[in-house]
């Protein structure tokens, strides 16, 4: 079940180039590629004549050759040439989608052409290239489908039991109040923890020696993008929820993610963690960014094993998760699912 009108992140700007590049999306495989202006194109990636993928051939000026048996593809995805032939066959087309570019990120548009608005494209400048912030980025390969890693995101009690050398301990997973509100079909889900001990990313970076009032802010945005803020201060100064949105306080990070789904099982993982210089020392910069790294790997090792686990029941209905009963810290994701269920039956009714 993917939403198809929407962009979604297709790779890293600076991975499209003048090198073919192959890739499974949404379970489709796509092609892509600089033309020589440096614009990104987005094709199908199979040739019409017997299926090689497109990736396998050669570019040439702002064509492919297939690998196979020679035909050219143009950047609209019309074959421009059969070898030992005057005229290309009619059939031969491939699919060719919507693609755009921003903040260091290329987007494409799986759905209906006709629908591709650049103004839909989210907006990461602030993070993602703004030289004030200090970033871990990257892109992990995740074998787990794409709403597991969302789930993950939107219950940060998690902190507590998968990240407790950094930024969790017992008070994120215990202390909280949790509100979750639906914004059209944004999914806000707020953390809000008041006079407790700091973790120890807090103690060490924000260099606090005494209990603080911290939050977790975090946002869904359909398709599949989350955005979340980190903060703290003191306790008793306190946080309206403009604060809890957008600011760290005296201590905290933000963190942004563009899961695209590969297959049904298995996800890109685009994601960026930022602190402001101003929040994390020169001396412990590259700490930051190594610890970060290392926070990614610690969920990626969680969605992947419950993926593990949930494919052992292969007739499950729902094989992303089918619980048994679900939890308050749920709620964030209880209603993402919502959103994207109902997002997902507007678009069949519109077929
Ligand atoms: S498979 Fe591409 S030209 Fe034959
Ligand atoms: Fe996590």
């Amino acid at each position: 079940m993917f939403l198809k009108n929407c962009w979604y992140v297709a790779a890293w700007s600076k991975d499209v180039s003048r090198e073919l590049l192959g890739r499974i999306l949404l379970n489709e495989t796509v092609v892509l590629y600089r033309r020589k202006d440096g614009s990104p194109v987005a094709l199908e990636n199979r040739c019409p004549h017997r299926n090689l993928p497109l990736s396998e051939g050669n570019l040439i000026d702002d064509e492919i050759e297939c690998g196979y048996h020679g035909m050219v593809f143009n950047n609209d995805g019309v074959c421009t040439h059969l070898p030992g032939s005057e005229e290309p066959p009619v059939w031969a087309t491939v699919k060719r989608y919507p693609i755009a570019e921003r903040n260091g990120w290329v987007f494409y548009w799986p759905g209906d052409p006709s629908l591709a608005d650049e103004d839909l494209l989210p907006d990461y400048h602030k993070y993602n290239e703004d030289e004030d912030w200090i970033r871990a980025q990257g892109q992990t390969h995740v074998k787990a489908g794409y709403r597991l890693v969302l789930d993950n995101l939107l219950d940060l009690s998690h902190l507590t039991f998968v990240h407790g050398s950094t930024t969790g301990n017992r008070a994120v997973a215990e202390s909280a109040d949790l509100t979750t509100d639906l914004e059209g079909n944004n999914v806000r889900v707020t953390r809000w923890m008041e006079d407790i001990e700091p973790a120890l990313a807090f103690r060490e970076y924000g260099k606090y020696e005494n209990n603080i009032d911290r939050w977790q802010m975090s946002q869904f945005i359909p398709p599949a993008y989350i955005n979340i803020n980190n903060g703290s201060v003191d306790t008793g100064v306190g946080a309206d929820q403009e604060t809890r949105n957008n600011d760290q306080g005296k201590w905290g990070f933000v963190v942004y993610h563009a899961m695209t789904p590969e297959t049904d099982t298995t996800t890109h993982q685009f994601w960026t963690v930022a602190g402001h210089k101003d929040k994390v020392p020169q001396d412990m910069r590259e700490l930051f960014v190594e610890q970060m790294h290392g926070v990614l790997k610690e969920d990626l090792d969680i969605y992947e094993a419950q993926q593990r686990a949930i494919d052992l029941d292969p007739e499950s209905l729902n094989r992303d998760a089918n619980p048994r009963g679900t939890i308050p810290a749920d709620q964030g994701l209880l209603s993402m699912r919502r959103v994207i269920r109902r997002m997902y039956g507007n678009e069949q009714k519109a077929i």
